[in-house]
């Protein structure tokens, strides 16, 4: 690894320490009042979205450095149960947007019990009840940071609704992220999974910025032997599918 890049590393690794801290604060003075006084409206309110934004830096530092890690080759498969999986990374999706759904989803038990949380959101979740309750062998956290990072993306450019599906073909799951925004001409296909590009809001012309979410889900997707494509076209909504190895036989 160059020195440069190990240098970023190290700085993202530790970010780490201080934002446990702030986390845990924030944490105590909102669940244990008893013990840290009472908190007005107001101040529940700004410290609840203090605590929001610390998990999404806290969330930030981890991509980055699980990115970093699956470059250098790090890969972690073990037996994942699937309903679990969708289950955690829902879980961390909804903490970056609204407790209030992320709390019930931390502890639905069933596949249906997810559904009910996620639909008054707008997001309508469709898995293979063959699936559910199967395990796969799944490099879990890079699954979840990827749909993560199409999910944040489906509900920044959604009007309504958005689907995430899951099916099995042969080996592989079959994750798929689908909006009803306004889509991606084909033109730009391929430009979008290129680091620091987006498109303006006009959705026509490139613009500079970030854009590094769609380039990290394809690195992590082929790092884990799979590969992310794109369904879209202008004016008809947007639809990311991940193909991953997933330990899994087909079915007979
Ligand atoms: N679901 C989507 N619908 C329309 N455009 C999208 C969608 N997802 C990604 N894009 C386009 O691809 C660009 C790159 O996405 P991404 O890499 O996630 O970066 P960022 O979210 O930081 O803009 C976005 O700026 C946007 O122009
Ligand atoms: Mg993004």
């Amino acid at each position: 690894m160059a020195r440069k890049e190990i240098k970023i590393d190290l700085l993202i690794h530790d970010l780490k320490n201080p934002l446990a801290v702030i986390q845990a604060g924030l944490s105590g003075l909102l669940s244990r009042r008893e013990q840290y006084g009472p908190l007005t409206p107001r101040q529940e309110r700004v410290l609840t979205r203090l605590l929001r934004n610390t998990r999404a830096a806290q969330m930030l530092t981890h991509d980055a450095l699980e990115l970093a890690r699956s470059g250098e080759g790090i890969i972690v498969r073990t037996e994942t149960p699937l309903k679990t999986m969708i289950r955690e990374m829902l879980t961390e999706f909804f903490d970056l947007i609204d407790s209030g759904i992320s709390e019930p989803m931390k502890s639905a038990d069933s596949f249906a019990d997810m559904d009910r949380i996620a639909s008054p959101a707008g997001l309508v979740l469709a898995v293979e009840p063959s699936l559910l309750e199967r395990s796969f062998l799944l490099d879990a956290d890079k699954t979840r940071q990827i749909l993560r990072n199409l999910l944040s993306n489906a509900f920044k450019y959604r009007k309504r609704q958005v689907d995430f599906a899951v099916r099995q073909d042969g080996g592989n799951l079959v994750f798929s992220v689908k909006d009803d925004g306004d889509g991606i001409p084909c033109e730009y296909h391929r430009k979008i999974f290129e680091a620091y590009f987006q498109l303006s809001a006009a959705g026509s012309d490139p613009v500079r910025g970030h854009g590094v979410g769609l380039a990290g889900a394809l690195a992590l997707a082929r790092d884990l032997g799979g590969d992310l494509s794109l369904v879209s076209g202008a004016g008809c909504g947007a639809a990311f599918i991940v193909r991953l190895p997933a330990g899994c036989k087909d079915p007979a």
